[in-house]
């Protein structure tokens, strides 16, 4: 939801945080700040708006620094503005404070702190945090000890970074609920909520779990627990190089991971052939160890589960049924040790999705988590994880994420087949081949994209539209969805996904020559049916653009546009058919000028309710 990032070494702090804070933009941009140790001063500086604003103000200052810590916000408690951007400073200005996620319980402790003299400033929960650290250290031999003992008083989420003049060359974090990451550089140590912040200083990288707490200073990271015990931690080395994180040429990141599916989908299935070829279990989860599936998770993941229900159903023979994981999260879920519940989610930090994960766990399911980021709280309070590699997927508007999903997904699915029996050796592989083949027909797709111009010519005669109606049904309805989803968040254009069967149950009634209906027409066992729903359309004046194979003569006929794509198994088409309507949506916003990467109201990890 937020960025938080830290420097200690031998360079200009106030450089290094700036830049680690401008590759975190994504994860909210409605304002940013930073707090530098100058000349035995903490000096604060924080604007509200994006970071440019942040950036002109300390361009005009001649400081150095070589520790700091610096923030870019996304509001939950307080206002965007100047005074509830972070970072927050006690009473004596000894100490400040950036934090990702809420402090529940911020209340009661701001009555508590008030009542001992505090002045707040600010409107956030975040404030109470640094004034209970000053609180505490009345009573502290040292500052850690305050810090500890503050953050064990903490309910929430958090992940925080602390400077102080009373231990100036340290940099004091904590997590719980909320990502923060350690970069390990020589002579000098990073903090941050996501590696892309360090990722051109150092790959190498040390997860803080939750109730770990850290020193870190430019010679070494020490990791203690919640009891002060120091802890050992593994060194992750980040397969990612810096230009994975940058745009690399394309217009915007969203373009930029369009185009990197092809490479996204082969890296997914070469990341995971390991256990799909060696094991006949994934770390305690074999195949008959369940017998019934439960997905959740949220918006364009949630879309990537329902198309693995027909894998699961249709293929492995297991029952699985489909949540939006805010739904399931205050359900009474029927779960049991037989049952299987899957999350689905690119960030690994969406709240509604740990917190589904944590009721499943607590009825005694097993967990599997499918998901783009190493380390994430996800993947490490999962039994078991399936990586996707699509690399990091920086738009807000998730594109990569969601094919790999579809790829990991498919590969887990034949894995329970082969293992179940429900399919032939010799049919699993097929799939399989069918599967390696998605990756260079997306490619072929793109690359007469990018020759003819096809999808963006057609996205440009409806760059006016108010409304948009998305058809599609079975494997392919939640395309559908996920082609409305795509078009409502960028372009902020009415869109809605129906199954194309449903239209004559009501939406039919929105039909007129004003309403672009873009139908999800490929080869499959209900293509008779969704060429009637293109006629009911056209009967109403209705402007079809399909999306359809390139011999499908029918459904050219009928629609007004076509947006051809390659032929594909049914079961994988929603891989191909997807894309152009990522495109569709991506020219219309990029031609409205929207900031398509960072669509306005939304944020790339939704870490609060
Ligand atoms: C997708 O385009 C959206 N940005 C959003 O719906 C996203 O898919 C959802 O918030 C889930 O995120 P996750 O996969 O990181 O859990």
């Amino acid at each position: 939801m937020c960025g938080i990032v830290g420097y200690v070494g031998k360079d200009n702090a106030k450089d290094i945080v700036v830049d680690g804070l401008k590759r975190l933009e994504y994860r909210g941009y409605d304002s940013a700040g930073i707090a530098l140790i100058v000349d035995e001063k903490i000096c604060v500086y924080k604007k509200q708006g994006k970071i440019r604003n942040l950036e002109i103000e300390l361009h005009k200052l001649p400081i150095f620094s070589n520790l700091g810590i610096g923030h870019t916000r996304w509001a939950t408690h307080g206002k965007p503005d100047d005074v509830n951007a972070h970072p927050h400073v006690d009473c004596a200005e000894k100490i400040a404070l950036v934090h990702n996620g809420i402090i529940e319980n911020y209340s009661e402790l701001r009555r508590e702190l008030q009542g001992k003299g505090h002045k707040f400033t600010s409107q956030t929960d975040t404030e109470v945090v640094v004034h209970l650290i000053e609180e505490e250290l009345k009573n502290s031999s040292t500052f850690f000890e305050a810090f500890l003992k503050a953050v064990r008083r903490l309910h929430g989420s958090y992940a925080l970074a602390v400077i102080t003049l009373y231990q100036p060359d340290t940099i004091f974090v904590a997590r719980k609920d909320s990502p923060l990451v350690i970069g390990l550089g020589e002579g000098e140590n990073f903090v941050a909520s996501d590696v892309p912040a360090f990722l051109s200083y150092t790959n190498r990288v040390i997860f803080l779990d939750d109730f770990e707490v850290a020193t870190v200073k430019s010679d070494g990271v020490s990791v203690f627990n919640y009891d002060g015990e120091r802890i050992e931690k593994r060194v992750t080395v980040i397969p990612w190089s810096l230009s994975q994180a940058e745009k690399a040429g394309y217009k915007h990141f969203m373009l930029k991971e369009i185009y990197e599916q092809p490479r996204a989908i082969a890296d997914t299935i070469s990341g995971n052939l390991n256990w799909f070829h060696g094991e006949t279990e994934l770390k305690g989860i074999s195949p008959d160890s369940f017998n019934r599936i439960q997905i959740v998770a949220c918006g364009t993941s949630y879309h990537a589960g329902l198309i693995t229900k027909f894998y699961f159903e249709n293929l492995a023979g297991i029952p699985t049924e489909v949540d939006y994981a805010s739904e399931y999260r205050y359900r009474e879920p029927i779960v049991d040790g037989k049952t299987l519940v899957i999350s689905i989610t690119q960030s690994g930090e969406t709240a509604d999705t740990l917190a589904a994960m944590r009721l499943a766990k607590s009825r005694g399911a097993k967990l599997l988590t499918v998901c783009n980021v190493i380390g994430s709280t996800a993947t490490r309070e999962a039994d078991a994880v399936v990586y996707t590699y699509a690399g990091p997927e920086i738009s807000v508007a998730s594109t990569k994420a969601f094919t790999t999903q579809l790829t990991a997904l498919f590969l887990f699915a034949l894995w329970l087949s082969r293992s179940r029996k429900t399919l032939s050796e010799e049919r699993v592989e097929r799939y399989l081949k069918e599967l390696l083949e998605v990756s260079s027909k997306v490619e072929t797709l793109l690359k007469l994209e990018k020759e003819k111009a096809t999808i963006k010519n057609t996205a440009l005669e409806f760059y006016r539209s108010k409304d948009a109606l998305y058809l599609g049904r079975n494997v392919n309805y939640p395309i559908a969805l996920e082609g409305a989803l795509k078009l409502k968040e960028i372009s902020y254009i009415h869109a809605e996904g129906y199954p194309a069967g449903e239209m004559k149950h009501g939406p039919i009634a929105l039909i007129d020559e004003n309403v672009p209906v873009i139908v999800v027409a490929t080869k499959g066992k209900v293509l008779d049916k969704v060429i009637s729903n293109i006629e009911e359309v056209k009967a109403r004046k209705g402007r079809v653009i399909a999306v359809t194979n390139p011999d499908v003569k029918k459904v050219k006929e009928l629609a007004e546009y076509t947006l051809e794509v390659p032929e594909a198994d049914e079961y994988l088409s929603p891989l191909v058919n997807i894309v152009p309507l990522q495109l569709f949506a991506y020219y219309i916003a990029d031609f409205l000028g929207y900031d398509v990467d960072q669509p306005r109201n939304l944020a790339k990890s939704v870490t609060v309710e």
